[in-house]
């Protein structure tokens, strides 16, 4: 059997979207910040049109309470399409948010330890198949998504894929990073990774960007991971045990990513999103130099 016949598909992806989004308080007192929109569609939506541009079918989101809103998102709203269709208007907007009946999974996460426990919370799921892990905080804007460039990639090397993305060194200290070895395209072999190293303690400024291909065998080094960097469960612990036993590659993105777990973020993506769009872009432009006073 060839490598790419052993390479099985990428058909679930674990969206972990438990968190209590505490830095956008107020707006995220009684709605999930997953659901805050950028112009018209919800962050959430923007992860699950990627990893559907991907090929993946099933969606598996790691919820806690007060999330039920996402859930209902991707809902069939019978009410709403009933007088939508009575008073003709179309349905059309509506068609990302459908899913095929059972390919939409909740786990809860019932007490917040971190991003690798809130993982785990989705293995008996997960069963024996890789999987794909989106952090919809972050907004990967490209063509073909990130997901896609990376499903592409593990089409070639299998085992695991991270994204990866360079960031000034001063930054490093907020998320995974890792160490690099050999580099052919956009692809490079992971030798090593670190969650929130000391500025001079990091092995490079190629963080980890929020887009994950991984071998089931995570979960079980999840099993039993400690706490790691700020008391939490990392994800990042669990998957430096797994270089040097399974392929390790990141993917640089080729695209734009934009923080929208940060305030300035989000504002900077509603903006550069609104400007692209065909039906509002001229306006919006048009308002930004009158605010600019250009
Ligand atoms: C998480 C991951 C980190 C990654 C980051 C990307 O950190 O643990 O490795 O670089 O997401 O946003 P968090 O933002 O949850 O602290």
């Amino acid at each position: 059997m060839s490598d790419a016949q052993k390479i099985k598909p990428v058909r679930k992806a674990v969206f972990p979207v438990a968190g209590l989004g505490t830095r956008f308080l107020p707006a995220t007192k009684a709605i999930p910040k997953e659901m805050l929109p950028i112009v018209d569609r919800p962050l959430i939506q923007y992860a699950v049109d990627e990893a559907r541009e991907a090929g993946i079918e099933q969606l598996i989101f790691v919820t806690g309470r007060g999330k039920t809103a996402i859930v209902e998102h991707f809902d069939t709203a019978y009410e709403l399409e009933a007088t939508m269709h009575e008073r003709e208007k179309s349905l059309d907007v509506l068609a990302a948010t459908r899913v095929q009946p059972g390919n939409l999974v909740t786990v809860r996460q019932q007490v917040p330890l971190g991003l690798g426990h809130a993982i785990w919370c989705a293995r008996a799921v997960i069963g024996d198949e890789p999987f794909a892990i989106f952090l919809p905080d972050e907004l990967m804007i490209g063509t073909p998504g990130c997901m896609k460039q990376m499903v592409d990639a593990y089409s070639q090397v299998g085992g695991n894929v991270i994204s990866v993305l360079e960031v000034p060194r001063s930054d490093v200290s907020s998320y995974g990073v890792i160490a690099p070895g050999k580099s052919h395209g956009n692809l490079t072999e992971v030798t090593g990774l670190v969650e929130k190293p000391k500025i001079d303690a990091a092995p490079s400024n190629l963080i980890i960007s929020g887009r994950y291909i991984l071998q089931p065998e995570v979960m079980d080094l999840l099993e039993n991971q400690e706490k790691g960097a700020g008391g939490e469960i990392q994800l990042t612990d669990a998957m430096a045990q797994m270089i040097g036993n399974q392929p390790f590659h990141a993917v640089t993105f080729n695209g734009t990513r934009y923080d929208c777990g940060s305030k300035t973020g989000f504002v900077e993506a509603t903006l550069a999103l609104a400007m692209a769009r065909p039906d509002m872009g001229d306006e919006v432009r048009a308002m930004a130099r009158r605010l600019l006073g250009l």
